[in-house]
């Protein structure tokens, strides 16, 4: 009999097979993924990965899914675009509220919903090149004013022509304003420039894969898309010289004692610099409060947007609603999406300071799902659980994540040879285990050189004690840890007996129990 044929991801499911994740889960539930087994009983799996970070509610929050049925069985309206959406606007205001009391003094935030969070990614590059292009506009506007107004005092014998922009004598006024136009309009043809971070990781699609550092997802599509300038993260020398490569001018004329003087202007060619407070997929690596501090600084003098990545650190996760409150990071634009949805809905979202707000970007963004009644009214739910009383889930999620760490960190100091770093906050979590280059054993070796260690391990704890583990495959030794903020102790007791019995076999360089455990 030949094997009936797949079509969708027909290959990485392949892949998948090698590593013990080819399973067919068929019921979710809080921090539990259930398969059915040869009998045709459940067998539950301990989901650690939480969908890539959108269940931070846990799978199928009883009181979100609760919501959803009665919004479907009201027959409520879920694709009215050009209507009013009080119900998205109520996110912006709950958004804006929370935004200032993490950050007291903050100004209100506009918001505009997408439905993935490369999405919005897109939406926040979008915007600033949009912002970018019309200060552009206004500056060489007001430059052309000036021009004219010098080019009438020389007609009016009240001014002579000053030098050109390299030096030496112009033989009248247009001359010397048709170098100054030359030279500003080859300054205004240069193309925007973005920041992101060494590791980062903003998304896939053709201009946020641009903002992703791992080149095997970057290089293929480069052709497509404006490349960013990447800035190793926690490092404000090399932060403070990115942006003196980049910074440009462009000359604005003024009648000054009678003669007609250039002056530097800074011409705005930064759309924006773009972090994640903890960069997830890149390893779980967290910035330090005294590089937002010099971020903030440098792109205030330069006028940059800082664009706060929080698809993933946000919504409570590590503790706060936003991550970037532990480092002080206010940032210009916020991106939220995975968890925002409550892990039913497909939501995410930009949210852009009104002063730097440009209201002509609603006129040329949109998509046909985007700010859906069915998914903003699922996110205003999944924003009511993560208030309620006084902000418990936040508590929680510090509390949990905690626990999690203290007990992978006992582990860490038993088993050094085999993990050398327990990293994060809250429930982002990522342990980080030793190269594995010089294994006694050939399989281990050969994995480790394969860039596949953390998929082996995540396959024998997935085999072995039914733990669910998220790799990263910008960081090929490390597992990701990201709950629900309902793992209760039980749970964390088969995290540590898994991770124990992983680490014994990595201690042992027993490749033969870690493939067929
Ligand atoms: N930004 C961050 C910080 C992310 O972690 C992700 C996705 C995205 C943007 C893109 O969101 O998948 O909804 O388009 N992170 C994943 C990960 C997939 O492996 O952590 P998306």
């Amino acid at each position: 009999m030949t094997a009936p044929i797949s079509y969708a991801e027909a290959f990485l499911t392949g892949v998948l097979s090698g590593f013990g994740m080819d399973v067919d889960y068929v019921r979710a539930e809080k921090d539990t993924l259930y398969h059915l087994d040869d009998s045709g009983a459940e067998a539950p799996v301990l989901d650690l990965v939480g969908g890539w970070g959108s269940t931070l509610l846990g799978h199928n929050n009883r009181e979100i899914v609760a919501h959803a049925k009665a919004l479907l069985d009201a027959d409520a309206p879920i694709h009215a675009q050009f209507s009013l959406h009080p119900v998205a606007d109520r996110v912006g205001a709950r958004l804006n509220e929370i935004l200032r009391r993490e950050f007291p003094g903050a100004e209100p935030y506009s918001i505009i919903f997408a439905n993935s969070g490369a999405e919005a990614v897109e939406a926040a590059a979008k915007h600033g090149e949009m912002a970018r292009a019309l200060r552009a506009r206004e500056l060489l506007d007001r430059i052309a004013w000036h021009a004219d107004v010098a080019a009438r005092a020389v007609r009016a014998g009240t001014a002579t022509p000053g030098p050109l922009p390299g030096g030496g004598t112009p033989a009248s006024i247009e001359e010397l304003l048709g170098a100054v136009a030359e030279h500003n309009a080859e300054r205004a043809a240069r193309r925007p420039v973005f920041f992101a971070l060494e590791r980062a990781f903003h998304g896939k699609l053709i201009g946020s894969t641009q903002f992703t550092y791992n080149p095997a997802f970057r290089d293929p599509f480069a052709v497509l898309g404006l490349p960013a300038r990447f800035v190793p993260p926690n490092d404000t020398a090399a932060l403070e010289k990115a942006f003196d490569e980049e910074r440009t001018a462009v000359l604005d004329v003024e009648v000054v004692d009678g003669v007609v003087t250039l002056v530097e202007r800074d011409f705005p060619v930064f759309a924006g610099f773009l972090v994640e407070p903890i960069q997830g997929e890149g390893g779980i690596h967290e910035l330090t409060a005294e590089f937002a501090a010099r971020l903030r600084q440098v792109c205030d003098e330069a006028a940059c947007p800082v664009v706060v990545d929080e698809i993933q650190t946000g919504m409570g996760r590590t503790g706060a609603f936003f991550a970037s409150k532990h480092i002080g990071l206010l940032g210009d634009y916020y991106l939220l999406g995975k968890s925002l949805g409550g892990g039913v809905g497909k939501a995410s979202a930009l949210l852009v300071r009104q002063s730097l707000y440009r209201a002509e970007f609603e006129l040329v963004h949109s998509s046909t799902f985007a700010k859906d009644g069915f998914s903003t009214a699922i996110t205003l739910k999944a924003l009511e659980l993560l208030e309620a009383d006084g902000g418990a889930v936040y508590a929680r999620a510090a509390e949990r994540g905690a626990a999690i760490t203290g007990a992978l960190r006992e582990l860490a100091a038993e088993y050094p040879d085999v993990i050398v770093d327990i990293r994060g906050r809250g429930l982002m979590i990522g342990v980080e285990f030793a190269d594995q280059s010089r294994s006694a054993s050939a399989i281990i070796r050969e994995k480790n050189a394969s860039g596949l260690l953390s998929f082996v391990l995540g396959g024998y704890l997935q085999l072995a004690h039914a733990i669910r583990t998220g790799p990263t495959a910008s960081a090929p030794n490390m597992l990701r840890i990201e709950p629900s903020v309902y793992l209760d102790d039980a749970e964390i007791d088969q995290l540590r007996t898994g991770f124990r019995a992983l680490c014994e076999i990595l201690r042992n360089q027993d490749g033969g129990a870690l493939v067929h455990p």
